[in-house]
């Protein structure tokens, strides 16, 4: 057994394996990435990152060195002989984000490489097992020859208030194809595709791949995703065909398409086919297709064959070459939008009141879950007979579908059957946000064995996980993860129902901390990082949603337009990404210089959204001289990662001076807190909870004014509401922190525990089973989307107070803090995970019948952590390693620790 006694960080290193049964030169590193993804084909970078982590097993183990091999023979990487690059045994502690240094790459090469390292006592690894990359364009402007294509017959051109109309004027859903010989054996064949609108590519009559609604939604113009496939498998010797389906998406003009298909012969030599004028045009089945209104697809129009060799398509118009063609064409390097799962219907119930004109025969479908996706549905009947699907979140009392909040969308799909057998149909250029369905016109009987809902969404990695014994908190997570996934696609959004859907930027930044927690969002935010870049006006402005859509294309307001520095921090916190802080670095910088034209003497108080869809309205001054202070605090953290040194000293300074401004005019000393402005009948704001909360998460509220703001806001929170929040979006983010960090976790458990109005309890007493963009229940016209992910930042707090994997002061896990609260409220037991870049992180705790407490964490290799165990008066630690604290006091026990799994019991 070992003592580990005066802990800190400089003894790390001569602590001995507590567990000598492990040699650490049998594990060899796990997890291989490069950007992010495990053997990702068709990046586009000439300098890919590699990450690793290093073996969960093992006490006190850190990095000291790596050896990094990339070959394009595996033979050769497993002969101990790469043949392009071995690093040799590098002196460096990281596993994240190792930048390739060899020789330049090649494009449309694959990489085999392997990584082995040495701990800190120079004890060599085992080479991994070994995982590839593989390049597509890395010289776009001289590899790409593909063109732009489309119908030869444009859109109608949209009108000024297309907006939400875009069926009122004539949009063509082309199909498009092409054949071809092959005579030589294949080795391999890659399919780069892309197009402006969605684009679902079909090769000798399969469907490439099983992603849907590629690519991805960008700012088109500027920048426009290729998506890459390995397609080998699908080519034969003699004729091939291949072919495009085109849809619109967020592309408002005529659809395009693009695509390089790259065989490689087995005797070495290459063929490319690609978009050019010699492919042909039609129309096929989809008669019209539109995100906010649904798709209608005529079977009847189907054309047999048209994606197999030998298709008579003499009838076929040749097509023509697209005027648009994007600034950059760059690969898609993030998870895929993709079918995650299905839920069968909990009932199906008829009815003759259905429809617009409640005249038609119906059945409403009810599939239990409100989600994002659409119906995959089963029917047999005449040719000629029309299905209609429309979807809803809600229904009236009467048990009909309740269309109003989803306003102008008509979330409609149509199939109309061919009449032959029993025939399947998918929308495939569409989305829903829905639970139920009504489905009229279907021929028989419908029952559960022919329809079901499709669920999608970015499908990016589970990396974490949270439960405890309340089943409502437990409820709550489900609710907000059900929004967090439903509203992730290909961008985060707003809402997945109604005529929105947008890349609204509080939300996703609202949101974010709860997405990291749970899911591996790295190249998702990457990406989306662009689309804000490619968003940003000439003098620095960042809109309201990114991509710019339909509203919020102008000057956005700070707490929105604020997820641009906050995306790009919490990447380099929580991923160590240091490559995006370099490249978002200056326009993060264009960003604060615009908001500082309207700075006077400190306070830059434009603001036009505020503490969103709060029943207690706050002034939106301190909300735009808050956000301006933040993101300077931010600035001065990302300019010391980029050892801008002199940028440091100017955003401490400007830190300072907007504190002080904000304390001088928004703290009411008669008052004794914040209390500041009129609304707009001229009613004083009063001191709300959000108007406490906010300079206390910012720590703005120094000293006397944090105790003031402190007590005023257990008052708000306690006394006035009853445990009730009754702020807003805003609020509902930073009050956790808040309580968290000053002794008041008890109220925190409180509001989470509240099941009546206003509350997350109130929701799910409502029936809610994702989560909902108001506090209150409503089901009118309005804005009321009961499927928003804004409000689900309580999960954070799940995560980082319940179970205590506290935010990092330190990026990548590299040093943080586990600091549970479980003394504050009634749980019995709580643990979390988190997958992150160093590996997993574990905090569990239960409290035992006989009072004690037992706690439990996992540290892992590569990191450090304080981890405070808590405890109460009169109470002992005893930790079951015999490790001894650093430091003590009648509440806590602190200890600084390596990696490994640590016991501690609390009596
Ligand atoms: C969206 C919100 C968004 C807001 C702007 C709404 O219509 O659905 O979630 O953030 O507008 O304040």
């Amino acid at each position: 057994m070992i003592r580990f006694t005066l802990f800190t960080p400089l003894f790390l290193t001569l602590i001995i394996s507590a567990n000598p049964k492990i040699a650490f030169s049998q594990l060899p590193p796990e997890n291989l990435r490069v950007e992010y993804l495990k053997n990702p084909i068709g990046i586009d970078t000439n300098i890919p990152r590699f990450s690793w982590i290093l073996p969960e097993k093992g006490y006190n183990l850190f990095q000291k060195a790596y050896q990094i091999q990339v070959s394009k023979s595996l033979e050769n990487l497993l002969k101990n002989q790469p043949d392009v690059w071995d690093s040799g045994m590098v002196g460096c502690p990281d596993n994240v984000h190792i930048e390739y240094k060899g020789p330049a790459l090649e494009s449309f090469t694959r990489y085999y490489w392997r990584v082995r390292v040495t701990n800190q006592k120079d004890e060599i690894s085992k080479f991994s097992e070994p995982a590839y990359f593989e390049t597509a364009f890395l010289n776009p402007e001289k590899e790409m020859t593909a063109k732009w294509i489309r119908h030869p017959e444009k859109d109608d051109e949209p009108t000024q208030d297309d907006k939400r109309k875009e069926y009122e004027r004539k949009r063509i859903s082309p199909i498009l194809r092409k054949e071809f010989e092959v005579t030589k054996p294949i080795k391999q064949a890659r399919a780069y595709v892309s197009g402006l609108g969605y684009v679902e590519l079909h090769i000798n009559g399969q469907k490439v791949g099983d992603h849907i609604l590629d690519p991805a939604y960008t700012v088109f113009e500027k920048r426009t995703l290729y998506i890459t496939h390995d397609v080998t498998s699908m080519l034969q010797q003699g004729k091939n065909a291949v072919g495009m389906m085109l849809g619109h998406g967020w592309w408002k003009k005529t659809c395009t398409g693009w695509l390089e298909l790259h065989i490689g012969y087995e005797d070495g030599t290459k063929e490319k086919i690609i978009t050019d004028e010699t492919w042909k045009a039609s129309t096929g089945p989809i008669v019209s297709e539109s995100l906010y209104h649904g798709e209608t697809y005529d079977a009847r129009l189907e054309k047999n064959g048209w994606d197999t060799p030998g298709y008579n398509d003499s009838d076929w118009l040749p097509v023509a070459l697209s005027e648009h063609i994007p600034e950059k064409l760059v690969a898609q390097v993030m998870p895929p939008i993709q079918v995650v799962g299905y839920l069968k219907p909990k009932s199906i119930t008829k009815r003759n009141d259905g429809g617009p004109d409640k005249n038609e025969e119906v059945y409403i479908v009810d599939f239990g879950q409100n989600m994002t996706g659409v119906i995959k549905i089963k029917a047999q009947g005449p040719a000629g007979t029309k299905i209609r699907m429309r979807h809803a979140e809600l229904l009236y009392e009467d048990g009909r579908l309740n269309v109003e909040n989803i306003r102008s969308a008509k979330v409609t799909d149509e199939y109309i059957l061919k009449g032959e057998g029993e025939e399947e149909y998918m929308p495939r250029f569409t989305q829903h946000g829905y639970r139920y369905a009504e489905i009229a016109g279907y021929p028989g009987e419908l029952t559960e064995d022919k329809i079901e809902a499709q669920i999608f969404h970015t499908n990016f990695p589970k990396s974490g996980h949270f439960e405890c014994d309340n089943p409502l908190i437990n409820n709550i997570r489900d609710i907000v993860l059900w929004a967090i996934r439903g509203n992730n696609m290909s961008i985060p959004t707003d809402c997945p129902q109604r005529d929105e859907r947008m890349g609204w930027m509080g939300d996703a930044h609202l949101a974010s901390e709860a997405t990291i927690m749970n899911f591996d969002v790295a190249a998702y935010y990457q990406k989306w990082l662009w689309d804000i870049a490619d968003s940003q006006s000439p003098e620095g402005y960042v809109p309201d949603t990114c991509p710019a859509n339909i509203w919020g294309k102008k000057k956005g307001s700070p707490p929105w337009a604020i997820a641009y520095p906050l995306i790009t921090w919490y990447s380099w916190r929580y991923y160590q990404n240091r490559r995006v802080v370099e490249l978002h670095y200056d326009n993060l910088v264009r960003w604060f210089k615009s908001m500082e034209r309207d700075e006077k003497d400190g306070l830059m108080e434009y603001c036009h959204y505020g503490d969103w869809v709060a029943l207690e309205k706050s002034p939106m001054e301190p909300i735009g001289t808050g956000c301006y202070y933040w993101t300077a605090v931010v600035l001065e953290e990302l300019a010391g990662v980029l050892g801008k040194q002199e940028d440091v000293e100017y955003f401490k300074a400007k830190k300072q001076k907007v504190a002080e401004a904000f304390n001088n005019k928004y703290f009411d000393k008669e008052k004794g807190y914040y209390c500041y402005g009129k609304d707009k009948d001229g009613n004083p704001y009063e001191g709300t909870q959000f108007q406490q909360i906010f300079p206390l998460f910012l720590g703005i509220a120094q000293g006397e004014y944090r105790e003031l703001a402190l007590k005023k806001l257990r008052e708000e929170i306690e006394v006035r509401r009853n445990g009730h929040l009754y702020c807003g979006i805003l609020g509902a983010k930073y009050v956790y922190d808040v309580l968290n960090d000053s002794g008041m976790a008890d109220l925190a458990y409180k509001i989470v525990l509240q099941k009546d109005f206003p509350s997350y309890g109130y929701m799910i007493e409502m029936g809610a089973t994702t989560l909902w963009e108001l506090w209150e229940y409503k089901t009118g016209p309005e804005m009321n989307s009961h499927n928003h992910q804004m409000f689900g930042s309580v999960v954070d707090w799940f995560f980082g107070g319940i179970a205590g994997i506290r935010r990092l002061p330190e990026p990548g896990y590299k040093h943080f803090t586990i600091a549970p609260k479980p003394w504050d409220g009634p749980l019995n037991y709580a643990q979390a995970y988190i997958d992150t870049v160093r590996g997993r992180v574990v905090s569990r705790w239960d409290k035992n019948p006989d009072g004690s407490l037992t706690m439990v964490v996992t540290i892992p290799p590569n990191s450090t952590a304080k981890v405070v165990v808590p405890k109460k008066e009169n109470m002992k630690v005893i930790s079951k390693e015999k490790i001894v604290p650093i430091d003590a006091n009648k509440n806590q026990e602190i200890f600084e620790l390596p990696s490994g799994v640590y016991t501690f019991t609390v009596k």
